[in-house]
């Protein structure tokens, strides 16, 4: 399994020193990038190709994790590089006060993977916490309401008002929250207070609208699989029911796609057609780029309209170099039929995972769909304890075996499988070697 590789030389001759990166970037670098580091020692990486990472040593693995879910199409992708290189060559920004065809013809893409039948309309921005911080503004614009309804257990990134969604605590800095967003009942079918189903948790959105807003709100947010939250599916039902409900009281469905998009549920390209539903607003990013910059807000232009009575922009929204990455991904997505990978290599790996959980009782729960997949490690299956520090060893000896795995949930008692859609069935047998090896031995 380890390969060697030669070492890239960085730019200007940037060390390769593990322990002298370790101290600058302590001395140089942000604090609370601290806060969230992967491993006890952290991998230092030299180069990736497909599904594959290596790191300084030139170790090869397996990365199920895959920049948490940014790398779509592969590492070190030829018509993705080359669609940014030829783009950078001509011309690398133009911004939104200028015209350019890449971001242009990008929006016509994108919105050729909408639900047909509605007039969507695509705003381009950089990254996934702008994205939501933007539906947001654009609920309220149109809705004139103000609260927004969100999940317990959410997580919609670190700006702000995405934060200010996020239903997770150790994602919140402790300052005063924005107004405005009300937290429902995540229907967790594994955990959540209400036990299966999706109607009790409804019941509860229905009674958080009347005790917790003025009866009126802008949306909802919701994630099609909760990522960070531990890889934790909405049921089917949830939410059509959850739209026409909150739509019922004057707001909109915004759906958040950045894990879920681009066809990495396998079934489907957007996480929210396991339900008969269109929504209002969809956010996405990470795999949209394949690793460029680049997040987008599509919305029905009714929602988006209303935002022109005055000035909106962002310098970098109309960048052609990543409107020219997202097209290759999209191309890349048909031409090499990854969703259809991700689908069938996802149906192996739940097998896999359902063999894993029948052999080994610190399993509690294995679930997702396609290449989003998650392991939940408890130390009793009645209780349901969660056991981080298994599930940490287990990533730990995963890496060792080759294989990187994330961890989440509210408890970090979950590992996370998002590999790159590219994975193959081979990997598929690569993984289980690793985690069958890596829980023997707790
Ligand atoms: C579901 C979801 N929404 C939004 C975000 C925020 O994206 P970014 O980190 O690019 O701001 C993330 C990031 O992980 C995410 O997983």
């Amino acid at each position: 399994m380890v390969q060697q590789t030669k070492k890239r030389p960085t730019l200007n001759d940037a060390t390769w020193d593990y322990d002298e990166i370790v101290r600058k970037r302590e001395q140089y670098m942000a604090p609370s990038l601290q806060t969230f580091t992967a491993f006890e020692r952290p991998l230092l990486l030299s180069r990736g190709d497909r599904q594959y990472v290596w790191d300084a040593d030139g170790k090869r693995y397996l990365d199920c994790l895959a920049q948490n879910l940014c790398i779509s199409v592969g590492y070190n992708h030829p018509r993705v590089n080359k669609a940014i290189i030829d783009q950078m060559q001509a011309i690398q920004h133009v911004t939104t006060m200028y015209y350019h065809p890449e971001p242009v013809a990008f929006s016509e893409e994108l919105v050729a993977r909408m639900p047909a039948g509605e007039d969507w309309v695509v705003h381009l921005v950089n990254s996934g916490a702008e994205a939501i911080d933007l539906a947001i503004l654009m609920a309220r614009t149109y809705s004139r309401n103000f609260d927004l309804l969100c999940l317990r257990n959410s997580y919609h990134g670190m700006h702000f008002g995405a934060m200010a969604a996020s239903g997770l605590a150790l994602c919140r800095q402790p300052v005063a929250t924005s107004p405005g967003f009300v937290h429902a009942y995540n229907p967790d079918q594994y955990r959540g207070i209400f036990g299966p189903g999706v109607e009790p948790y409804i019941e509860d959105l229905r009674r958080v609208i009347d005790s917790a807003t003025c009866g009126e709100v802008a949306g909802i947010m919701i994630e099609p699989i909760q990522g960070y939250g531990g890889v934790i599916p909405v049921p089917k039902g949830y939410i059509r029911k959850a739209a026409a409900l909150v739509r019922s009281a004057g707001g909109v469905c915004i759906i958040d796609e950045v894990q879920t998009g681009f066809g990495r549920t396998g079934d489907h390209f957007w996480g929210f057609e396991i339900d008969d539903v269109v929504p209002d607003v969809v956010v996405m990013s990470k795999g949209i780029g394949n690793g460029f910059p680049l997040a987008a807000v599509v919305a029905r232009r009714e929602v988006a309209e209303p935002m022109t009575v005055r000035k909106f922009f962002n310098t970098y929204g109309s960048n052609p170099m990543a409107s020219a990455a997202g097209r290759a991904v999209l191309a890349a997505i048909d031409e090499e039929d990854i969703q259809e990978n991700a689908r069938e290599v996802g149906k192996a790996l739940t097998t896999t995972l359902g063999r894993l959980k029948a052999k080994y009782d610190v399993i509690g729960d294995v679930r997702g769909r396609g290449l989003m997949q998650g392991i939940e490690f408890v130390s009793d299956h009645t209780m349901r304890k969660p056991a981080d520090k298994e599930a940490s060893r287990v990533q730990e000896c995963a890496r060792e075996n080759g294989v990187i795995l994330g961890r989440s949930g509210q408890h970090k008692n979950v590992l996370r499988i998002n590999p790159p859609l590219c994975m193959s069935m081979d990997d598929v047998k690569l993984l289980e070697q690793a985690l069958d090896g890596a829980v023997a031995r707790l």
